[in-house]
Formats: C-alpha cells, sequence, structure tokens
C-alpha cells in the first residue's frame, strides 16, 4: 500500500450540516453504550461525502470528538482505508480498475484517456472538475474494463469510450452508467449462449 497522508492544505474547520448531525446521530444509537466507536466508518464517509469528495484533518477530530476517540485512533482509520480520499479530488472522480482482469482487457487504455485528458494520477484537471486514481477490482470484472466516477460504474469501456465519457462530463453532459456496450447489466456479449429454449412439457 502506498504511503497516505494528510492534504498540507486543510480547511480551518468542519462539522456536519444540521441533516448530517442528526443523520449521524441516528448511526451512532444503532451501537451499544461503550461502542459508539464502531460508528466510524460510515461517519467518516458522510464527512468526506459532504466535503466535496475528500477528507480534511478537522473532519477527522470532529467525528473523533463525537465517538469519544483519541484522535489517532480516527486517524488510522482514515489513513488505512483507501475509500477514504485525503487529498482533494475533482468533482468528477474517475476509479480506475487496474486488477487483471481489467488489466488484461485494456485498462491501460483507460488509464492513458484520463492521463491525456484528465492529468497526473491524484491530481486536479487543470480546470479543477476532475480527478482520476487507479484502484484494485472494483467486483465488476465480467464488465472488464471499468471505472467508477463518484457513486457509478462504466463498464465495457475503451480508451475512445472513456475519452468521450470524460468530454461528455467536463461539458456538464449526462452519461448513461453501465455497461457502454449493447449489451444489459452482465449478459452475454453476443447474445445468450445458453437456456435459448424454452423447456417443453416433457422438461426437455
Ligand atoms: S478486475 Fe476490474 S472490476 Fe474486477
Amino acid at each position: 500500500m502506498s504511503v497516505r497522508r494528510l492534504d498540507p492544505n486543510q480547511p480551518e474547520s468542519f462539522e456536519f450540516t444540521p441533516e448530517n448531525l442528526e443523520w449521524a446521530k441516528g448511526q451512532i444509537a444503532k451501537y451499544p453504550d461503550g461502542r459508539q466507536a464502531s460508528a466510524i466508518i460510515p461517519l467518516l464517509w458522510q464527512a468526506q461525502k459532504q466535503h466535496g469528495g475528500w477528507l480534511p484533518e478537522p473532519a477527522i477530530r470532529y467525528v473523533a470528538d463525537m465517538l469519544g476517540m483519541a484522535y489517532i485512533r480516527a486517524l488510522e482509520v482514515a489513513t488505512f482505508y483507501t475509500m477514504f480520499n485525503l487529498t482533494p479530488v475533482g468533482e468528477h472522480f474517475v476509479q480506475v480498475c487496474g486488477t487483471t482482469p481489467c488489466w488484461l482487457r485494456g485498462a491501460d487504455e483507460i488509464k492513458d484517456a484520463c492521463k491525456k485528458h484528465i492529468g497526473p494520477e491524484k491530481t486536479l484537471s487543470a480546470d479543477g472538475k476532475m480527478s482520476w486514481m487507479e484502484v484494485e477490482c472494483l467486483g465488476a470484472c465480467v464488465n472488464a474494463p471499468m471505472v467508477q466516477i463518484n457513486d457509478d460504474y462504466y463498464e465495457d469501456l475503451d480508451g475512445a469510450k472513456m475519452e468521450e465519457i470524460i468530454k461528455a462530463l467536463r461539458e456538464g453532459k449526462d452519461v448513461t452508467p453501465g455497461p457502454q456496450s449493447s449489451r444489459k447489466t452482465s449478459e452475454p456479449i453476443g447474445g445468450l449462449t445458453t437456456l435459448t429454449e424454452v423447456p417443453g412439457a416433457g422438461g426437455k
């Protein structure tokens, strides 16, 4: 695992919006007395969402205070799990799967498209709208290669399709998530190869 450090530029403070605060209290209430620290991951996740997709140090301290935890314990969680971004990400945050099935199916082309149209990995694009990073398997190998952009998966990609998606998002256009091929979900690309006939009354 790479070294994960807090961003040198931090906001002065952080606090949940009233809605998120109510939500956080509901999460904490799910755990028995003395076990409130178990809510650390959902609370950090919500703080990250509220803060534009990355987790600043004041948010880590804020969540630690809410849960009665030592700051170092909350920092350990935030720096261990790569789902927490410790530096700013773009409004469109692209996570490119580079694990073997996606790599065999062309993940390098996807990374090249990101480098060309967004910039170096883990840095904000010049317009501040996008960033990208390589991640491990996102569990959609059957539709490889794929990326996750914010909360959505985009699958069956190649370099050209990835370039189109980046361009469209940058222009504020909608892109339909899911397979960027003709297939639905994870059905076979060329059509069904098995179970092509409805069994007759005799069970054939
Ligand atoms: S290897 Fe890319 S989603 Fe599993």
